[in-house]
């Protein structure tokens, strides 16, 4: 069927209302979200700070430079936490996984504590047994939540 003035018109008012609906919807996450267009977000800088520092504990291990290990252990069980606003939009997606989120970093900051002290007392196989329980914990965390994290707010897996 040709294209008549009324078919047009009904395309032109769809055309207009799809519009409308648009600019009342909030922009869609990616471009909020992609780190391409966003500053990053500071969990990912946290996390690989974390990395650093536990690279900073296997090297202290290596040399037995038990200063060294409790400095980066303390670093880890205080690591900082992301501002407000970012927390608030962490939680809302997490939804009721929230509390073993929170859970996860618990562990990760009291096996860190134990590191610190047991590096404070140079006593090597409990600062390894520690260690151990940290990686766990980040472990544990990184295969419940990376990849619905990463594909929600950074849209990727
Ligand atoms: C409570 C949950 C949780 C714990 C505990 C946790 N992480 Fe993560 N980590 C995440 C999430 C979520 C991501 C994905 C962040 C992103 O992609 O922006 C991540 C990503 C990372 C990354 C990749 C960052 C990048 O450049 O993409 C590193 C490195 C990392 N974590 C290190 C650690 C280390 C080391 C520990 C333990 C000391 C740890 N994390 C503990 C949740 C956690």
């Amino acid at each position: 069927m040709p294209c008549t003035p009324r078919t047009t018109l009904s395309h032109a008012a769809a055309v207009a209302a799809l519009a409308l609906l648009a600019g009342s919807l909030p922009p869609p996450a990616r471009a909020a979200d992609t780190p391409e267009q966003a500053a990053p977000m500071a969990l990912t800088t946290i996390m690989r700070e974390l990395g650093k520092d536990m690279q900073g504990v296997t090297d202290g291990i290596a040399r037995e430079d038990w200063p060294a290990v409790a400095q980066r252990a303390v670093r880890i069980a205080d690591h900082p936490q992301p501002p407000l606003g970012e927390k608030l939009r962490i939680l809302a997606f997490m939804g009721k996984d929230a509390g073993h989120f929170r859970d996860y970093d618990r562990q990760a900051h009291d096996a860190a504590q134990q590191l610190a002290q047991a590096a404070q007392r140079q006593d090597g196989s409990a600062a390894i047994a520690a260690f151990a329980n940290v990686q766990g914990a980040c472990l544990g965390c990184h295969q419940r939540f990376r990849k619905p994290f990463r594909e929600h707010f950074h849209s990727q897996p």
